[in-house]
């Protein structure tokens, strides 16, 4: 049982002993440095604030007493807490004690990679949907966050115990393809000689063309609707694209070391559609405008276009099909879709549609509608204004971890291919953890001086601190035995140091619950700040035997706990730098 559980099950017994059970209260993690104890509560202030009292207590202070007096026989004997104050308002305080801190270090090296992992999510599914590039088009940025931050949400969610469930899915349907069909077929190219650039020229071409003859597009729309008949020719052709880019974006998710569960695709439901727009009929809930097949929504802006005036089938009707699918083979509690938050309008429309249909309910579909990734100087764009390409940005971050690795003087030590796997695994880290150290909705800078460098908030900074206290261990020679508890007592940057490791569970769940990576993000940050500041002012190997013994449990402890939650980030823990 976590420690929150364990006070706020005291709490609500103190509250029955008073008469005053159910009441909706929060624990907070507090600042015990500041004075304000490791938890607190505002049980009092609620309670008031819903015009429950108690006789003897005329303000919310003096009912934070009553309950403060309680909670303290139930604590009593007990090693949980050691002390409750009471704070105006009407907050109440507690602090940890030093023996229930020094059995969590000791728990956290016991448990090893598993401390934090939790059960609460047992028997239920969770559906992510994310990365989802568009094939026969690079891999850009933009598809960047999603990849990573759903590879996080995907990692959390296991971790609290949910069968998660990822699904990539790519953009492999659509009215695009009839741009390049009409290319491919009317320049009488071989599809299986075109790279991704030779994609992009043509893409390229096809809208200069544009502007001089207007037609195209209609001509390109009726290629599509051919392949959605079914036209064995430019069937082939699209299946040759759709390998094409598979095998490009495979290196990327290679480097990255992303690897999703499914990858269905919107191709995937070419079949499943009909069934979909059968029931909207016989639901009454389509009507014909100008051609289309539209679907009124009350609470968007906008009508839900399901079929096109041309006959063919649109990107939202391919996502409802998606969700009825989801639905019937996972019964998910939640669908998650880790799409930029250019896509708010799509999802709202989608999310109501699926209610109406009733698929699914609203509230279990969840848009994390990530912000978009933008240069120090700007939008993240070449000169011509085309997307960057995600391999070269990657190779890049390597690249530059190399060099950082050689002017820090890092890893010198190790042989080459050490030294090769270091700056892999830093270069990646790096650009993760730029993009997982901020809250999703956030719009990001990329800008390479923040991202690689060992000062600061950074993927290195982090990874280096791991490294330095595998190191310390390391040369104690200590590192197997480290299960007792030392009679030492802890000074306070060294109890500040267990008390954000005693965070770590809680600020999963939050992170899970508000979807939000970043929430474990800076909780690490946090965690290495503190460590390396006990580092700077401690001798870890002292004479001081018990001292030592203490030290050395933290250092083992603050290690693991970096190295579980950069795993939820999906970043690598270098045992060496
Ligand atoms: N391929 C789409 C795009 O890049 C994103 C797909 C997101 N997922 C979904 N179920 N619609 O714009």
């Amino acid at each position: 049982m976590t420690v929150e559980r364990v006070i706020k099950e005291a709490i609500s017994s103190s509250l029955d002993k008073i008469n005053l059970s159910g009441i909706d209260f929060d624990l907070d993690s507090g600042n015990s440095i500041q004075g304000h104890g490791d938890y607190a509560t505002n049980v009092a202030l609620v309670a008031f604030s819903q015009n429950k009292s108690y006789p003897e207590a005329k303000t919310p202070l003096e009912l934070a007493e009553v309950i403060a007096k309680t909670l303290e026989k139930n604590f009593s004997g007990k090693e949980t807490v050691d002390k409750i104050e009471v704070a105006p308002p009407g907050f109440i305080n507690f602090y940890l004690s030093e023996r229930f801190y020094k059995k969590l270090l000791v728990k956290v090296i016991n448990k090893g990679d598993d401390f934090g992992r939790q059960i609460i999510g047992r028997g239920k599914t969770v559906v992510i949907d994310y990365s989802a590039p568009n094939i026969a088009k690079p891999f850009g940025v933009g598809h960047l966050r999603s990849t990573i931050i759903g590879q996080a949400l995907y990692n959390i969610f296991a971790f609290l115990g949910y069968r998660a469930v990822g699904d990539n899915h790519l953009g492999d349907w659509g009215t695009q393809f009839g741009v390049l069909l009409h290319q491919i077929d009317q320049q009488k190219i071989d599809p299986k000689k075109l790279t991704m650039e030779d994609l992009e020229k043509l893409y390229v071409d096809f809208y200069q063309k544009l502007g001089q003859e207007p037609r195209l597009q209609e001509k390109a729309r009726s290629y599509f609707k051919r392949l959605e008949l079914g036209e064995q020719k430019l069937k082939n052709i699209w299946r040759d694209l759709v390998n094409l880019s598979l095998f490009e974006y495979q290196k990327v998710y290679s480097l990255l070391k992303v690897n999703i569960d499914f990858s269905l695709g919107e191709s995937f439901y070419q079949d499943k559609m009909k069934a979909v727009l059968d029931e909207a009929k016989n639901k009454n809930l389509v009507i014909k405008s100008k051609g289309a097949l539209i679907m009124p929504l009350e609470d968007s802006p906008v009508p839900a276009m399901l079929v096109k005036s041309d006959g063919a089938t649109t990107y939202l009707l391919r996502d409802l099909a998606t969700i009825k699918y989801r639905v019937e083979r996972w019964n998910p509690e939640l669908i998650i879709y880790e799409v930029g938050a250019d896509h708010k309008l799509h999802f709202t429309q989608t999310f109501e549609a699926a209610e109406k249909l009733d698929y699914i309910k609203r509230e279990r579909l969840v848009h994390v509608a990530h912000g978009m990734i933008r240069g120090r100087l700007g939008k993240l764009s070449t000169r011509g204004g085309r997307i960057i390409h995600l391999g070269k940005v990657l190779k890049e971050a390597i690249d530059r971890a190399r060099q950082l690795s050689t002017q820090a003087g890092i890893a010198k030590d190790l042989p080459i291919k050490g030294q090769e796997k270091v700056a892999r695994v830093v270069g990646i880290g790096a650009v993760k953890y730029n993009d997982l150290k901020q809250n999703p909705r956030t719009n990001i800078v990329f800008d390479w001086q923040k991202i690689l460098t060992l000062e600061g908030n950074s993927g290195p900074y982090l990874q280096y601190t791991y490294a330095r206290a595998r190191r310390v261990l390391e040369k104690s020679g200590t590192d197997t035995n480290l299960t007792k508890i030392p009679e030492y007592q802890p000074k306070r940057e060294e109890l500040a140091i267990t008390r954000l490791i005693c965070y770590f569970e809680k600020v999963i769940n939050e992170s899970a619950r508000t979807f939000s990576p970043n929430l474990i993000a800076n909780l690490l940050y946090q965690l290495a700040q503190n460590y390396n500041t006990f580092y700077n002012q401690h001798q870890i190997l002292t004479k001081n035997k018990e001292a030592k013994a203490f030290r050395l449990l933290l250092s083992k402890a603050t290690a693991q706990v970096l190295k579980n939650g950069l795993g939820l980030l999906g970043i690598e823990a270098p045992e060496k730098m």
